[in-house]
């Protein structure tokens, strides 16, 4: 058994007379210290396939496991960084993060809670906005902060929600190198969604296409055998990071076509409705009464 599994998972939403299947039979294997990146359009599931690892979401069948036991709540073993940040609004910076960190590391004193803290800020050069309140933040700011609670808990696995979405190209680099750093030092699992292959093939061991919901499914993996750590500046020149990245966008773009065939298919089914009968002033119909009005005005003013 692998150390981070999940084996025929399904999920729904709605009632059991009314239900929407989003995830179906998924299996996934993930080996410890794996780096997995999971890619998929918007609305396939992504997200709700990031609630059923951390325990948020129940399967309707199907079961997930970490280190051989099986997953039904929440715990800070592995920690989520959420796709809407999640941040509390009435706490500052260094707040939101303390609190997570104090309820992890309950041995720590004052001191220590205030170093591992103000580490993790300064990671995501986030020291200027240590009182800041989450409302004062760009969106991006706040993804750095949510980055940097996630981290700063040091869970074994790390589960990130697309983390690097809302940044500028240069901050999301130093970012991506933030975290590779991170993984490669502390030796941790990584669970990463993104929609950005460049990204995937820069970071990830293994990309794994989500296919388009509903019933979505992961499709076969690509491996990523490319040497670490990987430069930026000379990946583009490596042919085997261009055929992958060939391939996987082709896949993508097959994912697509393949979906709209089949949403052309589907017949839609039209209420059966007949629209009122409303009698509305067209703006034709209004110059011509200003019209008639101006020229009663004037005929008003000869007569007077
Ligand atoms: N709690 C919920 N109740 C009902 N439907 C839900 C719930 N959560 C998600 N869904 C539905 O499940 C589907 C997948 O949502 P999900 O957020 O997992 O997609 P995603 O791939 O993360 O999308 P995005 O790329 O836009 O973040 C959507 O159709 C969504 O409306
Ligand atoms: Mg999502």
């Amino acid at each position: 058994m692998s150390y981070l599994e999940i084996r025929n998972a399904s999920v729904g939403f709605g009632p059991e007379s009314n239900r929407a299947n989003v995830l179906k039979g998924i299996n996934l294997s993930v080996e410890k210290n794996e780096f997995v990146a999971i890619i998929g359009f918007s609305g396939s599931g992504k997200s709700t396939l990031m609630s059923l690892l951390a325990g948020l979401e129940t399967p309707d069948s199907g079961s997930v496991y970490l280190n051989g036991k099986e997953v039904t709540q929440p715990s800070p073993e592995r920690g989520i960084m959420f796709q809407n940040y999640s941040l509390l609004p009435w706490l500052t910076v260094y707040e939101n993060i303390e609190l997570a960190v104090r309820k992890v590391f309950t041995g720590y004193s004052k001191a220590q809670v205030k170093d591992h803290v103000l580490k993790y800020i300064e990671m995501v050069n986030l020291l200027p906005a240590v009182e800041k309140k989450p409302h004062e933040l760009s969106g991006g700011m706040r993804q750095r902060v949510s980055l940097a609670r996630t981290l700063s808990m040091k869970p074994d696995v790390l589960l990130l929600d697309e983390p690097l979405s809302a940044l500028d190209a240069l901050t999301r680099s130093n970012i991506q190198d933030e975290i590779i750093r991170i993984w490669e030092e502390d030796k941790r699992t990584v669970v990463m969604i993104t929609n950005d292959v460049d990204e995937a093939l820069l970071m990830a061991d293994r990309i794994i296409p989500l296919t388009m919901g509903p019933d979505a499914t992961l499709d076969t993996p690509f491996e990523v055998p490319l040497e670490r750590p990987r430069d930026r500046a000379t990946l583009n020149a490596n042919m085997r990071y261009r055929q992958l990245r060939t391939d996987i966008a082709s896949f993508l773009i097959e994912m697509n076509e393949e979906s709209k065939r089949l949403r052309s298919k589907t017949v839609l089914k039209m209420p059966d409705v007949t629209p009122r009968d409303f009698t509305i002033a067209t703006s034709t119909a209004l110059r011509e009464f200003d019209e008639e009005d101006a020229f009663q005005l004037e005929e008003e003013e000869k007569a007077g």
